[in-house]
């Protein structure tokens, strides 16, 4: 593995010294020895065993269920079907926001989508549920399913992603395109994916009385907690939810799962607990997924080959009773100064589960198209692709003109390029060859993330024998989260981790927002630290307003945490312990409560982005079209960075995508049955280790003051971004064929290249 290169934020000086330690994961031995116990691990007394009977059609009515022939099972306990399940307090079809997703709950006979559920048998055995299952023998009257992009009427949807506008346009783009000496007009077209995290959606579920204890994946704890309060009708401080890890999420554990609400259900209908799983293939339904577009990007640029119009406008999918709209031209926002852009989507429905936020929603998809648009048109203009990216990447963000870091961009350019070798490129394709004589191709893309802040909660103490606590109900996906916070709290109480008891993973604890949109660290880390902020503050107005302490007099902005204790700033010889502090005042532990939000002046102010530059490479084989990716330089800046270890395994998680969007994931659809034919992992393809190359991602030191209070923004998904982009125009580079339809395929490249 070659060596990976660091820029560091400068020391943080205030509190302590744990953030940018390159720390190990905290729960890195519980998981590699098997203890760290997921959520379908926990099996209380007396479990029974729950197996959902989902759908084979893909659109009408279940006509037939042989109960009797269930029930009659040896071990099976009960069948739940439309006819016996538990009332809701609440229509599942209901939607009063749009973080809240319809679900499917055995509301009716309606079949939606394929693989949606139509039953749950609960047994006492996983075999009896599953062979229960098989016996219901369900008939259904069918109707042809409504598959694809062009299967039914297209609209404008009221809004994308979660309440974007469908339509933005600055300029005139068409009066642009008119008078640009260069023009593209290419059609992209990227297939659905599904998140397939390595843990399938779980519940353990136990009612006692009315109150609700589950194991259960969530990247979202109080929305989940929000959402099954609402529709059992309690009280979300009866439901206690645990999740301290997740075998990954993707975006699909963010909102709670019909599935997991019927593993409640079912528990409430036998009155014992029950444990759900799905299988492989029924994740390929009821849990989201990415839905298909068609992109048609339209760009202009003046005789100097500068950008002078960009037109993307998106086609997409959503299910016919609910609406998630991939914001896929969204992209087009951000990336490229242009005096003119439009952005605009259509969509239609179709008979599928509804999509959802998958892997950086919106820019992986539009920027895999856009990267490719862009690498098309510095073609046309016979420029090369950094050179015309140098020549065109927004100073200021293009659709608001609001400025944002576009220095470190420059930066990520400039080292992300010099440490790739990028100099050395042939401008023409098809140019260089292997020692095996396979053809080498280059290619680069630019990624962006937005940086998001939400809201989330955080509890401080400090203890007085000098142990502090920071509780938060965050989320660890496997990114990382409770090391990475773990080091905030550590710093923001001026303690050394060890010194420091963090509570997470449970809905319990205050409300630590969502670990979705990149957003965790931000957010729940500025809570943390606001938290910290809070307990050192009280510690600080004991001593200084006691005579009896050496830092008497000092004032609150007059001390420093470090190590335990605090210094008067002006004198540092003159110290004292915290423990010192809380004893004198009689104190056993003095508590804080933190919190964080989107600061809306800065927001108002400053456009928010982190940003970067992806180079790669691939070999294609000249005579049978297989490639392979075999080198990635990623530069990324992402203001602070907490832990250079958890953000480089972040970052490559991203690249890894990168290849996989451009090269492996496609979800291919039955036309006729409109079910996924590859509903596996052996065959909905995702890189192995075989496939994943050599790998850096540079650190580009980046500080900004507007963003949070620690300059913190997202690393989860930004690495997907730029990335498919660049191993797209890489196999262009290689090869001379330019592929609009992802995956790009071996058949798209064996038929011979047109030069
Ligand atoms: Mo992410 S798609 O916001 O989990």
């Amino acid at each position: 593995m070659p060596e990976i290169t660091l820029a560091q934020a400068a020391p943080h000086i205030r509190h302590g010294s744990n953030i940018g330690q390159p720390l190990t994961r905290r729960d890195g031995v519980l998981k590699v020895t098997g203890g760290a116990r997921y959520a379908a691990d926990h099996h209380p007394a007396g479990t029974l065993y729950a197996v959902l009977a989902v759908s084979s059609v893909a659109r009408g009515r279940v006509t037939f269920l042989d109960v009797p022939a269930a029930k009659g099972h040896p071990g099976v306990v009960d069948v739940m079907t439309p006819a016996n399940r538990p009332p809701l307090a609440e229509d599942p079809d209901a939607k009063t926001n749009p973080f809240m997703f319809r679900l499917d709950l055995l509301q009716n006979d309606q079949v939606r989508y394929a693989n949606q559920p139509i039953a749950v048998v609960i047994a006492e055995t996983l075999e009896a549920a599953t062979e229960g299952a098989v016996l219901l023998s369900p008939q259904y009257e069918a109707q042809s399913p409504r598959v694809g992009l062009d299967a039914s009427e297209s609209f404008v949807p009221t809004a994308v992603g979660v309440g974007n506008p469908a339509r933005v346009r600055r300029g005139d783009v068409e009066a642009a395109l008119a008078m640009a000496s260069r023009r593209i007009d290419a059609t992209y077209e990227t297939p659905a994916q599904y998140h397939n995290a390595m843990e399938p959606h779980a519940i353990v579920a136990a009612w006692d009385g009315d109150t609700l204890s589950i194991d259960t994946p969530s990247q979202g704890l109080a929305l989940a907690q929000g959402r099954i309060a609402g529709l059992f009708g309690i009280s979300p401080e009866k439901i206690h939810i645990r999740s301290p890890f997740l075998g990954g999420g993707f975006g699909s554990k963010g909102m709670i799962s019909g599935p997991q609400v019927l593993g409640i259900m079912a528990a409430r209908l036998v009155g014992r607990p029950v444990k759900l799983v799905l299988r492989r293939e029924q994740m390929y339904g009821p849990v989201g997924h990415r839905a298909p577009t068609r992109q048609t990007i339209r760009i202009g640029t003046d005789r100097d080959g500068r950008l002078t119009a960009i037109d993307h406008h998106v086609k997409t999918a959503s299910s016919t009773f609910d609406d998630f709209f991939e914001p896929a031209a969204d992209a087009s926002h951000t990336l490229y100064a242009s005096p003119a852009i439009a952005t605009s989507h259509e969509v239609v429905r179709i008979d599928t589960g509804t999509p959802m936020f998958m892997r950086a929603p919106g820019e992986a998809t539009g920027s895999i198209a856009l990267e490719s648009a862009i690498d098309e048109m510095a073609q046309a203009c016979g420029m090369d692709p950094l050179a015309f990216r140098l020549k065109n990447y927004a100073e200021v963000e293009p659709i608001s003109g609001k400025p944002f870091s576009s220095k470190a961009l420059r930066e990520c350019y400039a080292q992300g390029a010099e440490r790739f070798g990028w100099s050395r490129r042939p401008l023409a394709a098809r140019q260089m060859r292997d020692e095996a004589g396979f053809l080498v191709g280059w290619g680069m893309g630019t990624a962006t993330f937005p940086a998001l802040m939400l809201e989330a909660q955080a509890r401080a103490v400090m203890r007085s024998d000098g142990s502090g606590l920071m509780e938060t109900g965050a989320h660890d996906m496997g990114q990382g989260a409770s090391t990475a916070l773990a080091q905030i709290a550590a710093d923001g109480l001026g303690l050394e981790l060890e010194e420091v008891e963090f509570r997470t993973g449970t809905s319990d604890l205050p409300d630590a927002g969502i670990a979705g949109g990149s957003a965790h660290t931000a957010t729940t880390g500025t809570a943390i630290h606001n938290a910290g902020a809070g307990v050192i503050a009280k510690l600080a107005g004991l001593a200084t307003n006691d005579e009896r302490s050496p830092l008497f007099g000092a004032g609150n902005a007059g001390v420093i945490a470090r190590g335990g204790r605090l210094f008067r700033r002006d004198d540092e010889s003159r110290s004292e312990s915290y423990a010192d502090i809380l004893d004198r005042a009689g104190l056993t532990e003095i508590e804080a409560r933190g919190k964080s939000a989107a600061d809306p002046a800065a927001q108002s102010t400053y456009a928010m982005h982190a940003h970067g530059a992806v180079f790669a490479e691939i070999k294609v084989d000249p005579d049978l079209g297989q490639m392979r990716v075999t080198r990635i330089v990623g530069a990324f800046a992402a203001g602070r960075i907490i832990n250079p270890r958890l953000v480089r395994s972040q970052l490559f998680g991203g690249m890894i995508w990168g290849v996989s969007f451009a090269l492996h994931e496609h979800a291919v659809m039955d036309r006729r049955s409109g079910r996924t034919v590859n509903a596996n992992l052996a065959e909905y393809h995702v890189p192995v280790n075989a496939d994943v190359p050599s790998l850096e991602a540079l650190m580009i030191d980046e500080h900004d003051p507007h963003v949070n209070a620690l300059g913190i923004k997202g690393v989860g998904e930004i690495g997907i971004t730029g990335s498919a982009g660049a191993v797209a125009n890489a196999v262009w580079h290689a090869t001379g064929i330019r592929v609009r339809r992802f995956p790009i395929r071996i058949d798209d490249l064996v038929t011979p290249a047109s030069d």
